[in-house]
Order: structure tokens, then sequence, then C-alpha cells
């Protein structure tokens, strides 16, 4: 028998068996995924982006495949918060899923009020998402100004007192000025990147006008870019990094630690490969097992050095 492989992982209070996760608004609120996987296997579910009151999102058209991923303009339609308490949370609780809640607002004072909800319901994980590109008011505009930026993480973080994450996207043109932001406000974690501005066009018959769809694009195409972000924020916190974009394989998953992540998140590959999670926590083991790797940090500390 040989060593048990050690995947643990630790973001802020958060302690997670593996450092797999699944990102927000791919993967539903709770168990919508059971039949197509072991749900247990995860390191934790994030949920979708949940405002305080349910939003009905932007009207259709609102996703596109494009070559490489897709993109999306949904435009935050969510339950609300109170109904995923109510409806939702009992669920993984009851199957003891970990879990980490993915905030949205339109303004600082919506974040503070959700976390209050979070820190009185006894949730131990939000992920502020600043990021977001379609909606109108918010998300994007809070992550983008480091000042406003910091105001609301030091807010949320007067009212609750588990793991904050700050999710962060790549429409922002002073990323230093942002994670350094992050970090002073006492947020735990960083988490990106969120989805990239897009927009899709298409030419109508007989060249008479365009039709297009404007949003966030998602995927396999958007790796190269979350690379380099990652890579970028890396030299100016010390937080854990959450890494996301375009990961759908193990090797994906090496290079996002070999950058600064610390975890990461699958997202777009769970729509065409719904069990994605689960496969890569699978072969990530067997390619530790295979090559001596005894912990997560033993990895990174492998390939991070640079030759
Ligand atoms: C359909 C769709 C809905 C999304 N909804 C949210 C959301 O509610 N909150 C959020 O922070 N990110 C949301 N995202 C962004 C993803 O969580 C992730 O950051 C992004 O898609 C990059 O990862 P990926 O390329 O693996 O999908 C959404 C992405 C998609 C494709």
């Amino acid at each position: 028998m040989g060593i048990k492989t050690d995947l643990s992982t630790k973001i802020g209070s958060l302690s997670l068996q593996n450092p797999v996760l699944t990102a927000s608004g791919t993967f539903g609120y709770n168990t919508e995924y059971e039949n197509f996987m072991d749900l247990e296997k995860i390191g934790a579910i994030v949920t979708k982006g949940i405002t305080l009151k349910p939003g009905q999102g932007n009207p259709q058209p609102r996703i596109k495949e494009v070559c490489g991923g897709l993109i999306n303009s949904i435009g935050l339609e969510n339950i609300g918060i109170h109904e995923f308490i109510d409806k939702k949370m009992p669920l993984l609780l009851e199957k003891k899923l970990p879990f980490i809640v993915n905030v949205a607002g339109e303004s600082l004072r919506e974040y503070k009020e959700i976390a209050k909800i979070c820190q009185n319901n006894e949730i131990r994980a939000i992920e502020l998402n600043l990021s977001c590109p379609n909606v109108e008011k918010g998300c994007l505009e809070f992550g983008r100004d480091d000042e406003t930026l910091y105001r609301l993480v030091c807010g949320v973080r007067e009212v609750f007192s588990g793991t904050v994450i700050v999710k962060l996207g790549t429409n922002i043109s002073f990323p230093e000025r942002i994670v350094s932001a992050v970090q002073k406000a006492g947020a735990d974690a960083i988490s990106a990147i969120n989805t990239v501005k897009a927009m899709h066009v298409s030419i109508n018959p007989g060249y008479k006008g365009f039709k297009y769809i404007k949003g966030g694009m998602s995927g396999r195409c958007i790796k190269p870019i979350a690379l380099n972000f990652i890579y970028e924020a890396r030299q100016h916190t010390d937080l854990p990094i959450i890494g996301m974009g375009g990961i759908n394989n193990p090797y994906d998953v090496l290079e996002f630690l070999a950058v600064g992540a610390d975890a990461l998140q699958v997202g777009t590959g769970n729509f065409t490969q719904p069990d994605l999670s689960e496969k890569i926590i699978d072969e990530l083991v067997a390619f530790m097992e295979t090559n001596g790797y005894r912990s997560i940090k033993e990895l990174t500390d492998s390939i991070r050095q640079r030759k």
C-alpha cells in the first residue's frame, strides 16, 4: 500500500478535502448535478450568484456558443438569498456538501446586507462577485476601482466572520492596485477570473444589418488570459488564489498551480462534461500517485520552480 495522497487545502478558515471547486453559475445551487457524479468528491460547490431579492436576469437570447467557449449575458437571474437559505441550503447541509455562496449586488449596502444574512445563518464562506460583465449596475464597477472595492470588502468584513473570497475579472485597468486593496481590506482569498467582455456578431441574410449578443466569454478560449492574470496577481499578494477560466483537465490544473493558484474552479466545462470536476480530481490523484507527490503543497512547490 502506497502513502495516501493528501489533497487537502485551506482557504481562510475553510478546510477543503481537495482544491477542485465548481464555478458559480455553472453548477446550480445545490444537487443539480447529482445524477452525473459523486458530489461528495468536490472540494466545494460555489452557488450561482445570489442577490438580496430574486432577479429575472436579461431577456433572451443570452447564451451563444463560440469557438472555444461561450458568451453569456444571463444577468444574474437568481432566487434571492432568502429562498436560497429556506429552500436550497437545507439539502447542502443535510448531505454535508461544502459550499460557498456567490454574492452579487447593486450597491455596497446590498453586499453588506447579504453578508449579514449569511453570518446570521452560519454560512461559512462567501465569494463576492465584483466582476460580472453582463449586469448594468454593481458588480463590475465595484471591482474596478480600488477605493470602492476596499470600502466594500471592509464593510462585508465588519459583519461576516467566515471566509471572504473576492472574485475578480480582467476588465480592470490596474490589477496590482485592485489585488492589494483586496488584501488590505482583510479578505481571505482572491478568485479569478470571471468571464471576459465579448461580443458575437451575425450578419443578417442579404447583408442587411446584423444581430449581436454581448456578454462575458468563458471556456477553453479564455485560459491563456486567466493564466496571465493569475501570474500577475501572484506578484502582488500572498493571499490564496482560486484560479479558473477554461479548466478542462488535470494538466490545466497544473498550469494554474504553476502560475500561482492554490485552488481551482471548473466552470463552462461542466456543461459539456457534467462529471468533469470528479474526473479531474480522480486524474489529479492518479497523476500525483504515479509521480510520487504526496500533497498539493509538494506538487505546487515542485512545479513553481522555474527552470
Ligand atoms: C452561464 C454562466 C453563468 C455564470 N454566472 C456567474 C455568477 O452568477 N457569478 C459569478 O461570479 N460568476 C459567474 N460565471 C462565471 C464563472 O463562474 C467563471 O468565472 C467563468 O465562466 C470562467 O470559468 P470557465 O471558463 O471555467 O467557465 C458564470 C459563467 C457562465 C458560463
